[in-house]
């Protein structure tokens, strides 16, 4: 089973360019076993097969194994702290703002940034939203939500810039135009630089420490000095200034 199983890792690498070696191990076995049975595959070489000749099976196991949950406003009291570390720090500081949502699912992360320039007139910013999967992010571009992933938006907010469409809301142009969607790997690709604020949050849960740190350092990178890094509420950095970061709060760490 072991042998198979870096063999289809190996093979995922290759010709998904996926880098499963990087994802925690139990949890990755778990999953890959219920979505390659679901699948009705016997084993991972026949499944490796299925997902090689069916567009549909490569689909489902990419959108399993990259898990995307996400809503608007996640954790809403600490996006409330960041929505005010915008107001009161980064925008009189810096302007205009480069801002990075990395792992972004379909999107309710980075228009929730839109969303906070918006009603707080905060204009001329840039906001650039990635994810690892296409699917995914063609999802974001169209921007419509379920009840579950809109829960946290405001009755106002939610009348101004979402119209209802059957069982989904779809956000008004003018917010989706403010974010810029790109495919982007946080294992395997490289990071633009120069971010205000980069948020990634709820994606390094999956990985092993060694992937984890390799991202916060390029991450800390990434940042100029004074930007903000703003992570998921339970994945709170034990030696932030190992990274070249200083703890604000629990989930929001200043470049210094
Ligand atoms: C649980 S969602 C998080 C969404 C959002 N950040 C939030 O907190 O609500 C995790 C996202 O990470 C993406 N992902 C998984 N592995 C990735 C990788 N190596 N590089 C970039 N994105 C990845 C998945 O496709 C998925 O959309």
């Amino acid at each position: 089973m072991e042998l198979e199983f870096d063999f289809f890792k190996n093979w995922v690498r290759e010709r998904l360019k996926v880098d499963l070696n990087a994802y925690k191990e139990k949890q990755l076995h778990r999953r890959i076993g219920t979505v390659m049975k679901s699948a009705g595959a016997k084993n991972l070489r026949e499944y490796a097969d299925m997902i090689k000749a069916d567009e549909n099976t490569r689909r489902v196991f990419l959108d399993y194994i990259t898990i995307n949950v996400t809503e608007f406003y996640r954790n809403k009291d600490i996006f409330d702290e960041f929505e005010e570390v915008i107001k009161s720090n980064l925008a009189p500081k810096f302007g205009s703002l480069k801002i990075w949502s990395a792992a972004c699912s379909v999107g309710a992360e980075p228009y929730s940034v839109a969303l906070i320039m918006e009603r707080n007139q905060l204009k001329n910013n840039k906001i650039i939203a990635t994810d690892i999967d296409d699917t995914i992010l063609e999802k974001a571009r169209v921007g419509a939500y379920k009840e579950n992933e809109i829960k946290n938006i405001a009755k106002e907010e939610l009348k101004e810039y979402f119209s209802k469409d059957g069982n989904e809301y779809r956000l008004a142009e003018n917010i989706k135009r403010m974010v810029h969607f790109k495919k982007h790997d946080l294992l395997l690709d490289t990071y633009e630089k120069n971010f205000h604020a980069v948020i990634c949050r709820n994606v390094t849960i999956y990985f092993k420490n060694e992937a984890k740190n390799q991202i916060y350092k390029k991450i800390s990178s990434s940042l100029e000095k004074g930007g903000v890094f703003f992570t998921g509420a339970t994945e709170s950095i034990y030696n932030p200034n190992e990274f070249g970061f200083k703890k604000i709060s629990t989930f929001l760490y200043e470049k210094v």
